[in-house]
Order: structure tokens, then C-alpha cells, then sequence
């Protein structure tokens, strides 16, 4: 059985090579099929999950680190050779602990960092300083609920039901004073942005936090956040 699975193998090289595919183009082409499948689970699905998965396998990347994990709704999912996943409140997390504390004791770095604890922005915007600190080189940092749908979606304190917090105005603060990163919200599952460290962008005209009430918001959601639609972003990879 071994003899003819290795003699199967070298018929199936000889042939290659004697119609010009390379050994670099026969494993060229699964990893070409993996990215192409993940992109088609990405748009049939338009989660969090596919999104990660898909970003993950395009860039080859090995270690992810999730902050707020739940019961692993999103973090069983995701695919990768190793993941870590911090909550204070268990569930599914290797790491049960508060993101601060996390972060205060880690020394490992991540290629892939998804920003989804507690959604009160001065919170989220030190997860995000903690995340760049320990984001590889060639890294990114995803953060969901950036695009609320409604006021009380967006006030500062849980309600029950669907509650985004102001994770929005941390992602405004990124578009308004990070010179040195790219930053987007790709629009599904209730907008999932993306950070790329050791990057540039033209930074929105800064505005006082005082003044981010949800009518500025609704105003200028597209451009302040630089909402993009989820073929366009696929497009520009
Ligand atoms: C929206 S849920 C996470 C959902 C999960 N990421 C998913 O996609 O399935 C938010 C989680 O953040 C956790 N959390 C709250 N405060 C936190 C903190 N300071 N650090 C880390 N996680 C926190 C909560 O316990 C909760 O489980």
C-alpha cells in the first residue's frame, strides 16, 4: 500500500515536470484554491469568522490572539496553528483575565489580533495601544462593532440585545489621529474594522470626543470611519 502510494506520487511528479508545472506551482495551486474558497465562504456568509479566516489564509498567518471570547461562538471557528483567547468571564478563553491584565503579562506577538471585549471606548482604545504593541511586523488588527445601527446600539453602558457600545468613537479616534496605521470598517456583521500597523492614511479632520454624539455619527459614519463594502475591500487586497 505505501510502495503504490509513493510510486502514485512520483508518476503524478514525472508528469507534472513533463508538462512543465514546477514542484513551487503544485503546492502554488492548493493554497490558491484554499484563498479562493475562503473568499467564496466570506461572501455567502459575511461574518467576523469568514473574514478572519479569509485575511488569516491570504497571509499565510500562523498565531491569533482573540480579546473577548465568550463561549467561542467566533474563536472554535477560526483556523489557525495557534490561538489564544482572553475574557474575564471564562467561557471558551485560555487566558481568563481582563484584557488589561492580559496584556500587562504577555510577551508573545500575534500576526492576527481581534479586538471584541468591552465595548466602551476608552477601553477599546487601549486594547487597540496594547494590540499594536504586539502585533507582528506584517500583521492586523480586526475590531468588531464599529457600525452601529441605532442610538441606543451605540450608548455607553450594556442594554440588552444587540449593543455595539461606542467602540465607534475609538475607531474614530484611530481615523483621526493614527498617522502611522491603515484603518477601514469593512460593512458586515456589525462592521468590522481593520487595522494595518506600519501603514499610512489621510487622517479625518479631528473633532473633539465631546462633539462624537450619534448625530455627528449618522452624519459622517462613511467617511469619518472609512466604510467600505465588503467586495470593494476584497477587491483592494
Ligand atoms: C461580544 S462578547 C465576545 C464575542 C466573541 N468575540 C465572538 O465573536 O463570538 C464580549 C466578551 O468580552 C468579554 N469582556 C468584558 N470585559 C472584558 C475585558 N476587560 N477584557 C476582555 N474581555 C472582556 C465579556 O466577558 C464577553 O464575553
Amino acid at each position: 500500500m505505501k510502495y503504490f502510494s509513493i510510486k502514485k506520487i512520483l508518476y503524478c511528479l514525472a508528469v507534472a515536470l513533463s508538462i512543465g508545472i514546477t514542484p513551487n506551482e503544485i503546492h502554488a495551486k492548493p493554497k490558491k484554491d484554499a484563498i479562493q474558497s475562503a473568499v467564496s465562504n466570506l461572501l455567502r456568509n459575511r461574518t467576523r469568522t469568514d473574514l478572519i479566516n479569509y485575511i488569516i489564509k491570504k497571509n499565510n498567518y500562523k498565531t491569533y490572539l482573540e480579546i473577548g471570547v465568550a463561549d467561542g461562538e467566533n474563536f472554535r471557528s477560526i483556523q489557525i496553528e495557534h490561538k489564544d483567547g482572553v475574557d474575564p468571564g471564562g467561557g471558551a478563553a485560555n487566558y481568563q483575565m481582563s484584557s488589561d491584565k492580559f496584556f500587562s503579562e504577555n510577551s508573545n506577538t500575534y500576526d492576527i489580533i481581534f479586538i471584541d471585549g468591552l465595548h466602551l471606548s476608552d477601553q477599546v482604545l487601549r486594547d487597540i495601544r496594547n494590540s499594536l504593541n504586539c502585533v507582528s511586523q506584517n500583521g492586523l488588527i480586526v475590531m468588531h462593532d464599529c457600525l452601529p445601527q441605532t442610538y441606543m446600539q451605540q450608548v455607553p453602558y450594556i442594554v440588552p440585545g444587540s449593543w455595539n457600545g461606542d467602540v465607534w468613537k475609538a475607531a474614530a479616534h484611530v481615523r483621526m489621529k493614527f498617522e502611522n496605521v491603515h484603518f477601514c470598517v469593512v460593512d458586515m456583521d456589525w462592521g468590522c474594522g481593520i487595522l494595518t500597523p506600519n501603514s499610512s492614511q489621510t487622517l479625518f479632520p479631528y473633532t473633539p470626543k465631546d462633539q462624537l454624539d450619534w448625530n455627528f455619527y449618522q452624519q459622517n459614519r462613511n467617511t469619518l470611519l472609512n466604510v467600505l463594502p465588503l467586495e470593494l475591500w476584497i477587491q483592494s487586497q
